[in-house]
């Protein structure tokens, strides 16, 4: 089982207070983007990393990134990752990220093995099921087995998959007054979600068809894709796997990779 990943590190990070953009603020001396890479490449089902970066970075994202692609190869660590120049928004740098890709992405099944049993059988070869992987470099402590569950869960047949976690915190809906809401039926969202690479293509080009508004109300992939009637498939998420967003976020992900090489 191999997957590509769209690795979304285009975004500003103003909440963050930094100057340099979010992904290139350092944990632990590490960008941001150089952890995410990390975590997706010790999944061990990671080919390709396309990385959406924002234009006016990219030199400084293709330093960090090549030099990230040396360090893992030097330790044996199968690494590949690139850097295009992502959009306006998420989802802008999403499709970016997809255009990158090549066409058909990895060849996967009897397709790409060659399977001798399936010719001599006179077979045909299974159609190939690509497996794309949409990251934010936000996620950037996102365990490796995180990146293996949703990869799997593809791999086995789900057109769509996110990682969840529970949600602790007790929630209110604002909208037309305050209304609780049962906390027991909700989960948050988190990365890297999984799709056929065919259907994420659709559901991007769909999106990109329809009223802004409309469109930009989808804060997720997955959710493009449900606009397409597909299912969702839910996988464990991890705790570890937080966005770094504010200033108390970077605290919280300095802890954590303390406590991991500890
Ligand atoms: O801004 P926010 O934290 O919601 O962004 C989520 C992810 O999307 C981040 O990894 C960020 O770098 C990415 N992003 C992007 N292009 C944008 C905006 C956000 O790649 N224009």
């Amino acid at each position: 089982m191999r997957a590509v990943v769209v690795l979304t590190a285009a975004g500003s990070g103003s909440r963050l207070g930094h100057t340099v953009p979010k992904a290139l603020v350092p944990v632990a001396g590490t960008p941001l983007v150089v952890h995410a890479l990390r975590g997706l490449w010790a999944s061990g089902v990671v080919d390709d990393v396309v990385v959406s970066v924002p234009a006016e970075h990219r030199d400084a994202f293709e330093r960090a990134v090549r030099r990230a692609v040396d360090d893992a190869t030097a330790v044996g660590v199968r690494a590949a990752a690139r850097c295009v120049v992502g959009g306006p928004t998420r989802q802008a740098s999403v499709a970016a990220g997809l255009d990158a890709l090549a066409p058909r992405g990895p060849v996967t099944g009897a397709a790409a093995t060659g399977d001798a049993a399936a010719a001599v059988a006179g077979d045909q070869p299974a159609p190939a099921r690509v497996i794309v992987l949409v990251h934010d470099a936000a996620r950037a402590l996102t365990p490796p087995e995180v990146v293996v569950r949703v990869a799997e869960a593809v791999a086995d047949g789900a057109d769509v998959v996110v990682p969840v976690v529970p949600v602790t915190d007790s929630v209110v809906e604002v909208h037309d007054g305050v209304r609780a809401v049962d906390r027991a039926r909700l989960r948050a969202v988190q990365t890297p979600q999984g799709f056929e690479l065919g259907l994420l293509r659709r559901a991007h080009a769909a999106a990109a068809h329809r009223a802004d508004d409309e469109a930009t109300a989808a804060t997720d992939d997955a959710q493009l894709c449900a606009v397409l009637g597909a299912e969702t498939t839910l996988v464990p998420g991890h705790l570890d796997a937080v966005k770094v967003t504010t200033p108390r976020d970077l605290l919280l992900a300095e802890a954590l990779v303390a406590a991991r090489v500890a």
